[in-house]
């Protein structure tokens, strides 16, 4: 297990902001802290995926603020997936993860690069490529990335391997790379990344398993087949990222689901939550009671996933409902049911706390110091 993500500085400041919050009422107390500070004096990281395309556009100078004030890493939206960096066969577009690199550099902020394979989002032209020049392909993307970006020391390797709908053995996701590699796709992924960065903390990172539902335990079941197939290949993970794209109309036992994660954590592995947010389409009544209904399932999350020690890293998907990807039209089809006005993370459309923001300070508050 890596060392605390947490610095020195983090924990005093933690330390006293706790030490002077002890008298207080919580709900006070997390009014006068930043996620990140309360995060950090329990040994957890806290941050959120950003994305640079935001800071051009109107909000671009409150976004950039909301940033610097709450988050101590931030995930690459989307600037470092093929989709972005390879549009074109030859053409290579680092700019805008330049950007991301700069942004958190400015800030003082870790950063996790989001993600080198991910048999989705991939430009057509790698699809096209045969078996050989898709595997030469995969090393000397990884290896080029990881070395460029070598103040990004998080790696989320491989994106969401799982995905039961496309009827493949073992129920792993269907394309490129598992067409042409085969399973071995994620193992090799990861020796390559260990190889071109030694220092880097490697991740698997994997969607829809939260939920009480049938879907979710067979990505429980078949991504736990997984780990252990990834072990016994001596694949080089360092941690696990779960995304935690919850759904409010769902059932959830958090507390089983936590026992799943701790199980995963036994298999010697740090857990990161990646990509918290809550959706809460299908949820009636005012904006102040599904505001309250959102909070209410952040600050059960969070509770039972920070009981787990393993739990080293907790991220947003974005940090404010403006710039969720639940209300991009590209990501989200209408007939998806996600209601236009869908409010699921914890800053708001004119970029300010919501209850979510005080459910989720309780948590850290609340939580074991690791
Ligand atoms: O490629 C087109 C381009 O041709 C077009 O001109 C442009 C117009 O906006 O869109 C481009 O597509 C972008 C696309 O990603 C391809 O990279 C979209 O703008 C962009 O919004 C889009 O969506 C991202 C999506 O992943 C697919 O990569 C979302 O911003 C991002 O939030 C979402 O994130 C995923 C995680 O990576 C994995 N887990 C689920 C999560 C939410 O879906």
């Amino acid at each position: 297990m890596s060392a605390s993500p947490v610095t020195r500085r983090d924990a005093l400041l933690g330390a006293g902001a706790l030490a002077a919050f002890s008298c207080v009422k919580p709900a006070i107390a997390a009014e006068q802290g930043t996620l990140g500070a309360l995060a950090a004096s329990k040994g957890i990281l806290f941050g959120a995926s950003m994305s640079v395309r935001e800071l051009d556009r109107p909000h671009g100078a409150k976004y950039a603020e909301m940033y610097a004030g709450e988050a101590r890493i931030i995930t690459s939206d989307i600037e470092l997936k093929a989709s972005v960096l390879r549009p074109e066969r030859g053409v290579t577009n680092w700019e805008p993860a330049d950007r991301f690199v700069a942004f958190a550099e400015t800030h003082g902020m870790r950063t996790r690069g989001h993600t080198l394979i991910w048999n989705d989002d991939l430009p057509k032209w790698i699809g096209g490529l045969g078996q050989g020049e898709l595997g030469h392909f995969m090393d000397t993307h990884i290896a080029t990335v990881m070395r460029r970006y070598g103040k990004i020391d998080i790696w989320d390797v491989v994106n969401e391997p799982i995905a039961p709908w496309d009827h493949n053995e073992e129920n792993l996701r269907g394309g490129a790379y598992l067409n042409a590699l085969g399973e071995d796709y994620i193992a090799r992924a990861f020796r390559t990344a260990r190889a071109a960065r030694a220092s880097a903390k490697l991740v698997l990172n994997e969607a829809q398993m939260e939920p009480e539902t049938e879907r979710a335990h067979t990505f429980r079941t078949s991504f736990m087949a997984l780990l252990k197939r990834m072990r016994d290949a001596g694949a080089p993970i360092d941690a696990i990222g779960f995304q935690a794209h919850l759904r409010a109309v769902d059932a959830f036992d958090f507390p089983a689901f936590a026992a799943y994660v701790s199980s995963v954590a036994d298999l010697g592995y740090e857990i990161h939550i990646t990509e918290l947010d809550v959706n809460d389409s299908g949820v009636d009544g005012s904006i102040a009671e599904r505001d309250a209904k959102v909070a209410k399932i952040y600050g059960a999350f969070l509770t039972a996933m920070l009981a787990v020690p393993a739990v080293r890293i907790v991220e947003t998907w974005q940090l404010a409902d403006a710039t969720s990807w639940l209300r991009d039209p590209y990501v989200v089809k209408p007939k998806d049911g996600v209601r236009p006005d869908v409010r699921p993370l914890i800053y708001d459309d004119r970029f300010e706390k919501k209850p979510a923001w005080d459910a989720v300070a309780r948590a850290f508050e609340a939580a074991p110091i690791r």
